[in-house]
């Protein structure tokens, strides 16, 4: 019988079918370590990541039995995928369920930046009964009419692009490939450069994963670009942006704000951005609701199942 290792502590609504078919391991209490990990990998056949679980070449060369890790995550940049391909290995990644929350949570930061939601919550029990509510106050911006820029136009842009046009903005996208003219037209969006994405965006999205092309693919010279009334917001990976560079451009005012779900270095954001009233903050919840936990989790039992036993389509994760 096959054995699978899941490095996440979890609640098993969505792992049910696994169990009753293989020898699942769980760790008890809290994820496992790095280091556990390695230790127990040469027993199994497949390893279930969670999206920030480095699964790199010292693992794989301790896991002489693993045939296939089923990461839970869209994103696989956590795993050296080209050398579990050298190895024999398959790799297999949770695109559906990923798409509506994310792009919801996308939506809700840039109405929660624009519209001052966060800031006003925090002044408020700050304040309490001394703050002043006046309507001149708090002034924030609109988003209906406004033009948002999606970097990274796959299923979540494309997702993010229905909400926005559905709130009334024009919708501009930069990709590496441009889609087909009828798919532009469905959900009506303008391919335009980078540089011109920057330059007339009043919201800015990320949606693209993290590669060696993305990885600061927002820096000084493209803050620089921006509007100084622009808001950018990052549901995708920390690194795409140079978290000191968007410090400094928030601090200057050569952008209005940001929205940020994922940090450069971690976990957690730069000490400067706690600091800045235009920034809001969460914690890569982009997935967090307890309907897409669940979902993420059958998906990722799907791949398992289907690459063990042929009788469902697997999510395989085909190039670096
Ligand atoms: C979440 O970040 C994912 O990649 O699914």
């Amino acid at each position: 019988m096959a054995k699978v290792l899941v490095t996440y502590d979890m609640f098993r609504e969505g792992f049910t079918e696994l169990e009753a078919r293989y020898e699942v391991t769980f760790p008890e209490g809290r994820d496992f370590t790095y280091e556990e990990v390695r230790e127990k990998i040469s027993e199994y056949d497949v390893l279930c990541p969670m999206f920030n679980f480095p699964v790199n070449k010292e693992l794989i060369d301790a896991a002489p039995n693993l045939k296939l890790v089923a990461n839970y995550a869209v994103g696989y940049n956590n795993i050296d995928v080209a050398y579990c391909l050298e190895k024999g290995i398959t790799v297999a990644n949770t695109p559906g369920p990923v798409i509506a929350p994310t792009a919801n949570l996308a939506l809700g930061l840039m109405l929660d930046v624009a519209r001052r939601i966060t800031e006003c919550d925090r002044k408020l029990r700050r304040e309490g009964e001394n703050m002043k509510v006046d309507i001149s106050q708090l002034l924030g911006l609109g988003i209906t009419g406004k033009t948002l820029g999606i970097i990274g136009m796959g299923n979540i842009g494309k997702a993010l692009a229905k909400r926005a046009n559905a709130c009334g903005m024009d919708v501009l996208y930069h990709n590496r490939r441009r889609l087909y003219i009828d798919e532009e037209a469905d959900l009506n969006v303008t391919y335009v450069s980078k540089e011109e994405l920057l330059a007339e965006s009043d919201f800015v999205s990320l949606n693209a994963p993290y590669t060696l092309e993305t990885y600061h693919i927002i820096g000084e010279a493209e803050l620089k670009q921006m509007k100084p009334s622009a808001i950018l917001i990052n549901t995708a990976r920390g690194p795409l942006v140079d978290e000191k560079a968007l410090v400094q451009a928030l601090k200057e005012g050569s952008i209005h704000g940001a929205g940020l779900d994922v940090f450069e270095f971690g976990d957690h954001p730069l000490p400067e951005l706690l600091e800045l009233e235009n920034v809001v903050l969460t914690t890569h919840l982009g997935t967090q609701t307890l309907e897409t936990r669940i979902i993420m989790a059958q998906a990722v039992c799907n791949n398992v199942i289907g690459f063990l036993e042929g009788d469902r389509p697997v999510s395989r994760v085909l190039r670096p």
